[in-house]
């Protein structure tokens, strides 16, 4: 086991957890945001620098700070170590650059985007971004793609975050899709024209932070605020059979698998329950879902518990609130 100290709290961990899980485990508003990071995902992580965060003291043994933020979903902890990300200016700062960095190319199209409201990106922006952004130069575009009758791609929205590419690589026998070409021509695509239909291959719509995968049965039908998630299983002979169902009034729009606190799935479902399975009949009911991520899906979710770092205004009350009760999280409230 490991002892680290994180954001001033102390925390043991078993050797050879990264970071990110050391401070999931403290939990609250000290975690990192993960834009690529997926638990589930094997391999997943280190692409998008939005975990970054400061290595103070690097072990017990060797106590010297690392020259570099670090991505916190990659880098192992050591005994004795001391990590920054809320205390530490030279993240906060440097997260808004990343924000604004992945926002260079990716539409500002939240109005008539079906991922809004329930965005990583979105939500990434809001909590840790600035108003404005200095990139003036044309966005990168792409031609629209037909992936298949069940995935809609739209890559312009794409942050290449790979883990839709682990999802097909891990969960189905036969990934047909993949990061194409390098550098600012990367994008997702099949090889000649393939399209994506693999038992699992929905779960891409689920892992995908942004728009760039969206679910073709349910595109443009409701916004997702406007609909009712409901825990609901079946008895599946290929996967759990355990997902949420979304309802507008008394029809099911569209069928997900339960997500965690982190917006990630909790166990991958099929494509018969997810594509096949929208009537009330083909599922016993198990309750409302409660939503953990801070979402607009949860009515006044952002006023009630505010997950927003420490120093952030909430947004219908509009002033700032402080949850931590460490004195340098006060200091640094006041200061913001
Ligand atoms: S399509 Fe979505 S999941 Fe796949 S790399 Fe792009 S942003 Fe990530
Ligand atoms: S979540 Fe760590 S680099 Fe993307």
């Amino acid at each position: 086991m490991a002892t680290i100290t994180f954001d001033g709290i102390e925390v043991e961990v078993p050797d050879n957890s990264t970071i990110l899980q050391a401070a999931r485990k403290i939990g609250g508003s000290v975690v990192p945001p993960a834009m690529c990071y997926y638990e589930p995902l094997k391999g997943s992580g280190g692409k998008c620098r939005a975990c970054l965060v400061k290595v103070t003291a690097g072990s017990a043994k060797d106590p010297r700070p690392m020259p570099k933020l670090v991505a916190s979903c990659i880098t192992p902890v050591q005994d004795g170590m001391i990590v920054e990300n809320t205390l530490n200016e030279e993240v906060l700062k440097t997260r808004k650059g990343i924000v604004e960095f992945l926002l260079i190319n990716h539409p500002l199209d939240c109005p008539i985007c079906d991922q809004a409201g329930e965005c990583d990106l979105q939500n990434f922006a809001f909590e840790h971004g600035t108003v404005a952004q200095r990139y003036e130069e044309e966005r990168r575009t792409y031609d629209m793609v037909d992936i298949g009758p069940y995935i809609k791609l739209h890559m312009n929205r794409c942050i290449l975050c790979y883990r839709c590419v682990y999802t097909a690589d891990q969960l189905t026998n036969k990934r047909v899709h993949g990061v194409l070409n390098r550098g600012d021509h990367s994008e997702i695509g099949t090889y000649i024209a393939n399209s994506i239909d693999n038992d699992f291959s929905g779960n891409v719509i689920d892992v995908c932070p942004v728009g760039a995968l969206t679910d073709k049965t349910f595109r443009f039908k409701n916004r997702v605020w406007f609909t009712k998630p409901v825990d609901a299983h079946r008895d599946c002979p290929t996967c759990s059979g355990k997902v949420v169902l979304w309802y507008r009034g008394a029809d099911v729009l569209r069928v997900t698998a339960r997500k965690n606190a982190y917006n990630e799935v909790e166990e991958f479902i099929c494509n018969t329950c997810r594509f096949d399975k929208k009537a009330t009949s083909d599922w016993v009911i198990d309750g409302p879902r409660k939503i953990d991520q801070a979402s607009v899906i949860s009515q006044n979710q952002y006023a009630q518990n505010t997950v927003i770092p420490a120093f952030t205004k909430t947004v219908t009350e509009g002033y700032t609130e402080v949850n931590d009760t460490l004195p340098e999280h006060k200091q640094l409230a006041a200061k913001n």
